[in-house]
């Protein structure tokens, strides 16, 4: 059937492919440690019990019709309480916009700023940025990264391909490393966009910074930085993406709030509308009222994170080990999120069958197959297919889960030659 270029056109989720390969061998009955989704089981890691009864009473008390098109004003004065409190960040509701989980804020923003042709540029490996480009027909400029900076990307690293660009996305803890920038390194970056920003004429387009935070809660002792505390002077050109879905393991429960420049988010708020992606106003009722109580998020907070580090450490200490034991492995220690940074350096061994692992989809499809655990090669992520790099979510499995999956590793790399 025919339809449109645009649609016909869309590239598959590498994760979903991987995804479904799991879900296929599970229907089969195997055990399979699945660290591919960025999402929480609901039985390992519940929402707060507070947030569940708060949607089930805003619902008993019928608050199901339409959300204003921004979102409900206590919301929007919780997450401007909130993004003070946290951040030392002055936003008011009017510079606040609501949405249905953060994706229609990413999206909006995309389509708020950018023309057919416009460059973006953003870091390889990052989520989903190639995925928005194609929707807007933009021209992505992915810039690949290292690990001397933990994958994130540098000042000089992002300056060559800033000039003429309209939009760098970037995204602090990140999807898919779980390293964070440093206040050093993101000053270092607003420096070179506003100085990008001072060479262009009074009628061109600024050069905008997408920022994504939406693990910004997530972070394991190192300290959260943003562009506009570090360089009050971006502000008018920063675009917040942030929300509820991964800070509360409450990714079905679809509440994200972006913020930025008035005239931006007003924009914005008009394309949400005709998308219609609202976060359900019986959720945002429930999220105003459990923002608004900071012990319970705190104490919440501390327990969860608690509970991912434990996970993350387990497995990073387990490929340390494996390193030490001579496998041409390594790990880069988790920061914030909920993933980890894993190399299995493997691509051109072959299997008891005879079979060369070519690239690291086949690597993890190995994996896969002889150990039943599943990760995400970084080429989901922009980056080369022969780059030896793989995501781990730990939000699907628990502890004793990933306890049990590093010995199954050992013996499966134990097989290659
Ligand atoms: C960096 C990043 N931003 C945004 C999102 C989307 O979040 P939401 O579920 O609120 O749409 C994700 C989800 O995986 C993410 O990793």
């Amino acid at each position: 059937m025919k339809v449109s270029v645009l649609a016909s056109s869309l590239i598959g989720s590498e994760i979903i492919k991987i995804g479904n390969e799991v879900n296929e061998m599970k229907r089969k009955g195997a055990q399979i440690a699945n660290l591919t989704i960025g999402d929480f089981d609901p039985e390992i890691f519940p929402i707060p019990e507070e947030l569940k009864d708060g949607i089930i009473s805003a619902y008993n008390a019928h608050q199901t019709n339409y959300p204003p098109a921004d979102g409900i004003l206590p919301l929007r004065e919780t997450v401007s309480e909130m993004l003070k409190d946290r951040f030392g960040l002055e936003y008011s509701t009017s510079e606040i916009l609501i949405s249905g989980g953060s994706r229609p804020l990413i999206y909006a923003t995309y389509l708020a700023l950018i023309d057919p042709g416009d460059k973006v540029v953003f870091p390889a490996p990052s989520w989903n940025n190639n995925h928005y480009c194609h929707l807007t027909a933009a021209t992505a400029v992915a810039v690949e990264t290292d690990t001397e900076n933990n994958f994130m990307p540098t000042a000089a690293q992002l300056k060559p391909h800033l000039k003429g660009a309209t939009l760098l996305a970037l995204c602090s803890p990140l999807n898919p490393t779980g390293t964070m920038f440093t206040a050093e390194q993101l000053a270092e970056i607003c420096d070179v966009v506003i100085e990008e920003n001072h060479s262009r004429g009074l009628n061109e387009k600024p050069l905008y910074m997408m920022y994504d935070q939406i693990y910004s809660l997530l972070t394991f002792g190192v300290d959260h930085v943003n562009p506009v505390s570090l360089r009050p002077e971006i502000r008018d050109y920063v675009i917040f993406v942030d929300g509820s879905s991964k800070c509360l393991a409450a990714t079905g429960v679809r509440v994200g709030w972006g913020f930025g420049p008035a005239d931006i988010i007003n924009r914005m708020k008009a394309l949400v509308g005709h998308m219609g992606a609202w976060a359900p106003k019986a959720e945002q009722v429930a999220m105003a009222k459990y923002f608004g109580q900071k012990e319970l998020l705190d104490k919440f907070l501390s327990f969860f994170k608690a509970k991912i580090q434990e996970s993350l450490n387990a497995l990073y200490n387990g490929f340390i080990e494996l390193k030490k034991g001579g496998f041409d492995v390594d790990a880069v220690k988790p920061m914030g999120a909920m993933y980890l940074t894993i190399r299995i350096n493997y691509i051109g061994k072959s299997t008891p069958e005879g079979e060369v692992l070519k690239n690291s989809a086949d690597v993890n499809f190995y994996l896969i197959k002889e150990a039943k655990v599943a990760l995400v090669p970084f080429s989901a992520f922009g980056n080369e297919e022969d780059t030896p790099w793989y995501r781990a979510s730990v939000g699907a499995c628990t502890l004793q889960d990933i306890k049990h999956l590093l010995p199954r590793i050992k013996i499966a790399l134990s097989k290659l030659k």
